[in-house]
C-alpha cells in the first residue's frame, strides 16, 4: 500500500457514496500532490517499527474485541436519526484494555464507503495507526481489517475512523487503558463523551455540511468563485479541497449549516464553523440525558472526552468543584477548578466528591450558546434539571491545560533541543482551505525528524480562528513544565512550542482537530528519517 495513491482512496469513497461522481472528480484530481514520498524515511511495517514495538512493555491480557462499523438508527433521546456507528450505539461501546495488553480489535467495514480506525492518543506502532494512504489500506466496504497491538500506558483515549468526515457521524467511542496499579482512589468512574451532532437532521450529513463551508469565504457565504463563478457546479468545489478530498456531496441537501454569529473570548473570537441542531453527552441531548446515579460522598472519577467535529466544550458539574487529575490520558499535578475547556480531540480526567442532590453535568458549546447535559443523582428525591440549565460554576475562567504542571512521573527530562518543526497554521483566503505552512496535505509530505532526537513543534497561528492540533503516537510536553498532552489549543494569532521525544518510529499524522479544517488540507505528516 506504500504505493497506494491517495486519490484511488477518495475515488473508492465517491464511487460508493456519491455514484456517479466518480468519473467526473478522479480525473479532476491528478496533480502534483500525488507525488510519491521522499526516500529516507522509515515504513510502518518497516524493521524499526517492529523493532519498537518489541521493546514495548506488553506481556499482559489480550483483549479480543469485534466490531461493525454499520448504518443505523440512532435514537439520541427524542430525535431518531439515521447515521454510522460502531455496533449500533452512539457512542460505541467503550473499550477497556489493561495496561501492558494488548488490544486485538476486529473491525467490520458495513459502512458505504471505506474506512480505518484510528486510536487517538495512544503509543503503538506505526501501521496500527490507522491512516489510509499513509499507515495501512483503507478497509474497503465489506471487507474487515484486524487491528492488534500493544498499550503501555494507562489513560483515558478514544477512537474514530480517519477518512473523509466519517468520525463527525456516530463513529466513535472510548478506550480506557486501566492501570494495574491504579493510585487513584475512587469509587465510581463516569465515562463523559461530550459531541456536535448533525449527522441524519432533517437530511444533513457531514459530507454535505463539508460542501457547504467548501462554499465559504471566511465565516460567510462565497460571492463568486474563483474559476469565474460556476456556483452550483458541485464537483468544482472539490478543486478547493485541498486535503483528504471528502467525497463530495450536495451543499443544497437539508439546511445550510455554516455558523454565522457568535464569538468566545475564551476561544480568540470565531467559535466554530457549523451550527450544530444538536449537543450531546454520551448520546442524548438534554432533553433526556442520561442520569448516573452515586451516593452522597461517593468520590466519582470522570473521563470526560470531546468528541465533536467543530465544537470546544466548557464543562461544570452543578454544585461541585472537580479535581483534575488527568489530561489527555496523562497525568497531572491535582489542580481545582469550577469548569473545564475542552477543545475537540482532548479529554480531562477529574475526581469529584458528590453532593446529596441531583446536579446537572453541562457542556456548553463553546461560543455556540448551546448547552448538552447529563444528571448526576445521589437522592432518589428531586428533578431531573431543565435542559438548558446552565449552572454558576461555567461563568468563572474555566481551567485549560496552559495552566496545569505534568506529574513528575511523566515530565519530560529537561533537555537541549536537536531539531524545531515549523507549523505555521494558514488558510488560503478566500477559499475554505486550511494547511499547515501554505500547504495543502499530501500524504508524501514529511516533516523530517530523527529517533532519538528531542523535537519541538513550533506552531504559528496566522489565522483568524483557535484549532486544536493534534499529534499521532505521542505526547508533547506544554512549555515550562506544562503537561504532557497529544492535542492542544493554539488561539488565533499565538504561537505554541511544544516538545516532545523522537521515541515511536514511523510516519504521524499531525492535523487539526477540527474535522473540517483537516479535511479542507490542515494536516501533515511527520516523518522518522531511516
Ligand atoms: Cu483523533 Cu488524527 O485524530
Ligand atoms: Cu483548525
Amino acid at each position: 500500500m506504500r504505493s497506494l495513491r491517495r486519490r484511488s482512496v477518495l475515488s473508492a469513497g465517491l464511487a460508493a457514496a456519491g455514484g456517479g461522481l466518480l468519473g467526473a472528480c478522479g480525473p479532476a484530481l491528478g496533480s502534483g500532490r500525488n507525488a510519491p514520498p521522499p526516500p529516507g524515511y522509515v515504513r510502518p511495517d518497516g524493521p524499526q517499527v517492529l523493532a519498537a514495538e518489541r521493546e514495548r512493555g506488553g506481556t499482559g491480557p489480550v483483549t479480543k474485541v469485534e466490531l461493525a462499523a454499520l448504518a443505523a438508527l440512532a435514537d439520541l433521546g427524542g430525535p431518531t436519526v439515521p447515521t454510522w456507528t460502531y455496533g449500533g450505539q452512539v457512542p460505541g461501546r467503550c473499550v477497556r484494555v489493561k495496561a501492558g495488553g494488548t488490544l486485538e480489535l476486529t473491525l467490520t467495514n458495513h459502512l458505504p464507503q471505506p474506512t480505518t480506525m484510528h486510536w487517538h492518543g495512544c503509543v503503538i506502532r506505526n501501521d496500527m495507526d490507522g491512516v489510509p494512504g499513509l499507515t495501512q489500506d483503507p478497509i474497503t466496504p465489506g471487507s474487515e481489517f484486524m487491528y492488534r497491538f500493544k498499550l503501555e500506558r494507562p489513560g483515558t483515549y478514544w477512537f474514530h475512523p480517519h477518512t473523509g468526515v466519517q468520525l463527525d457521524r456516530g463513529l466513535y467511542a472510548p478506550l480506557i487503558v486501566d492501570d494495574p496499579r491504579e493510585p487513584l482512589r475512587y469509587d465510581h468512574e463516569w465515562i463523559v463523551v461530550l459531541d456536535d451532532w448533525v449527522d441524519g437532521v432533517a437530511g444533513s450529513t457531514p459530507d454535505i455540511v463539508l460542501a457547504q463551508l467548501a462554499q465559504d469565504d471566511e465565516f460567510g457565504p462565497r460571492r463568486g468563485r474563483r474559476d469565474g463563478g460556476r456556483d452550483g457546479d458541485r464537483d468544482d468545489g472539490m478543486g478547493d479541497m485541498g486535503g483528504m478530498g471528502a467525497p463530495t456531496a450536495d451543499p443544497s441537501v437539508g439546511p445550510d449549516r455554516r455558523f454565522g454569529r457568535g464569538g468566545s473570548d475564551l476561544l480568540g473570537g470565531h467559535p466554530g464553523d457549523v451550527a450544530y441542531p444538536y449537543y450531546l453527552i454520551n448520546g442524548r441531548v438534554a432533553s433526556a440525558p442520561e442520569t448516573f446515579r452515586a451516593r452522597p460522598g461517593d468520590r466519582v472519577r470522570l473521563r470526560i472526552i470531546n468528541a465533536g467535529g467543530d465544537t470546544a466544550f466548557r464543562v461544570a458539574l452543578g454544585g461541585h468543584r472537580m479535581t483534575v487529575t488527568h489530561t489527555d490520558g496523562q497525568p497531572v499535578v491535582h489542580r481545582d477548578t469550577d469548569a473545564l475547556l475542552l477543545g475537540m480531540g482532548e479529554r480531562y480526567d477529574v475526581l469529584v466528591t458528590v453532593g446529596d442532590g441531583v446536579f446537572p453535568l453541562v457542556a456548553l458549546a463553546e461560543g455556540k450558546d448551546a448547552t448538552a447535559m447529563a444528571v448526576l443523582r445521589t437522592s432518589a428525591s428531586g428533578a431531573v434539571p431543565a435542559a438548558g440549565t446552565r449552572p454558576s460554576e461555567l461563568d468563572g475562567m474555566p481551567l485549560s491545560a496552559h495552566r496545569l504542571t505534568a506529574d513528575e512521573s511523566v515530565a519530560l527530562e529537561p533537555r537541549p533541543v536537536d531539531t524545531t518543526v515549523p507549523l505555521r497554521l494558514t488558510r488560503n483566503m478566500p477559499a475554505y482551505d486550511w494547511g499547515f505552512n501554505r500547504r495543502d496535505y499530501s500524504p508524501s509530505e514529511r516533516m523530517p525528524v530523527s529517533r532519538g532526537q528531542r523535537v519541538r513543534l513550533s506552531f504559528v497561528n496566522e489565522t483568524r480562528m483557535w484549532h486544536p492540533v493534534h499529534l499521532h503516537g505521542h505526547s508533547f510536553a506544554l512549555p515550562d513544565g506544562g503537561p504532557m498532552k497529544d492535542t492542544v489549543i493554539v488561539l488565533p494569532r499565538r504561537s505554541l512550542d511544544v516538545e516532545m521525544d523522537a521515541d515511536n518510529p514511523g510516519l504521524w499524522m499531525l492535523h487539526c482537530h477540527n474535522i473540517y479544517h483537516a479535511e479542507s488540507g490542515m494536516m501533515t505528516v511527520l516523518g522518522y528519517r531511516s
